[in-house]
C-alpha cells in the first residue's frame, strides 16, 4: 500500500473513532459528531471551534449561519472551501454552544485534532477565533496571530476572529475580510 493511501485510510479510521468516542462529557449531548470535511490532499487547514446546532445534526463542520458567512468570506478572496481540509478544536457540539472546557479540548485535540494535522500535513493552517489561536499557538488572543504568518512546531499558522464573532461585533466583518484578502495571498504564495 502507498503511503498515500495508507494515510487516507488512517485519516477515514480516525473519522470513524471520533463518530463512536466517548473519551469526554461531550459525547452525552451531541447528536452527532463532527470529524471534518477534506481530504489527506487537502493543501491547507481551517480549524474553528467546535460544532453548532446544525453542524451538530448534519455531522458537517460550519453549515450554519458561520459557515455561510465563511463561505461567503472566502468568495469574496477568491477561495473556495474545497481548498480545505476543514474541522474544529472539538469535535462535538459543547450544550448552548458554550466554549469548551480545558479537559475536552485537552481529550479531542491530543487523541484527534494533532493526528489530522499530522495525516493531512497542509501548507499552511488557518486558526478561527480564541479558542483555536490560544490551544494551538499557546497566545493569549487572536489579535496577538492575526495578519502575519506564525511560525511554530515546523508548521504555518495564520489567524483570524472567529466568523461567528461578526454577528455580535460589526465592526469585526471589515477586518476578518481584510484578513482573508491576506491570507488568500500568503496560500497563493504556497502553490
Ligand atoms: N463554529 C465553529 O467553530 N465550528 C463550526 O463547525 C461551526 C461553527
Amino acid at each position: 500500500m502507498s503511503t498515500a493511501t495508507l494515510e487516507k485510510k488512517q485519516l477515514e479510521q480516525l473519522a470513524e473513532c471520533i463518530c463512536v468516542c466517548v473519551k469526554c462529557p461531550l459525547h452525552t449531548s451531541r447528536t452527532v459528531a463532527v470529524p471534518g470535511d477534506g481530504s489527506t490532499s487537502s493543501k491547507f487547514m481551517i480549524i474553528g471551534e467546535g460544532p453548532g446546532r446544525d453542524e451538530d445534526r448534519t455531522g458537517h463542520p460550519f453549515v450554519g449561519a458561520s459557515g455561510k458567512y465563511l463561505d461567503h468570506v472566502l468568495e469574496g478572496s477568491g477561495m473556495d472551501r474545497s481548498d480545505f481540509f476543514i474541522t474544529n478544536i472539538v469535535k462535538c457540539r459543547p450544550p448552548n454552544n458554550r466554549v469548551p472546557k480545558a479537559i475536552e479540548i485537552l481529550t479531542c485535540t491530543s487523541n484527534y485534532l494533532f493526528k489530522q494535522i499530522e495525516l493531512v500535513d497542509p501548507k499552511m493552517i488557518i486558526l478561527l477565533g480564541g479558542t483555536a489561536v490560544k490551544k494551538v499557538l499557546g497566545f493569549k488572543s487572536v489579535e496577538e496571530a492575526r495578519g502575519r504568518v506564525v511560525e511554530s512546531n515546523g508548521r504555518k499558522y495564520m489567524a483570524t476572529y472567529h466568523p461567528a464573532s461578526r454577528f455580535y461585533r460589526e465592526d469585526l466583518a471589515e477586518r476578518i475580510e481584510k484578513d482573508f484578502g491576506f491570507i488568500r495571498s500568503e496560500l497563493k504564495k504556497c502553490d
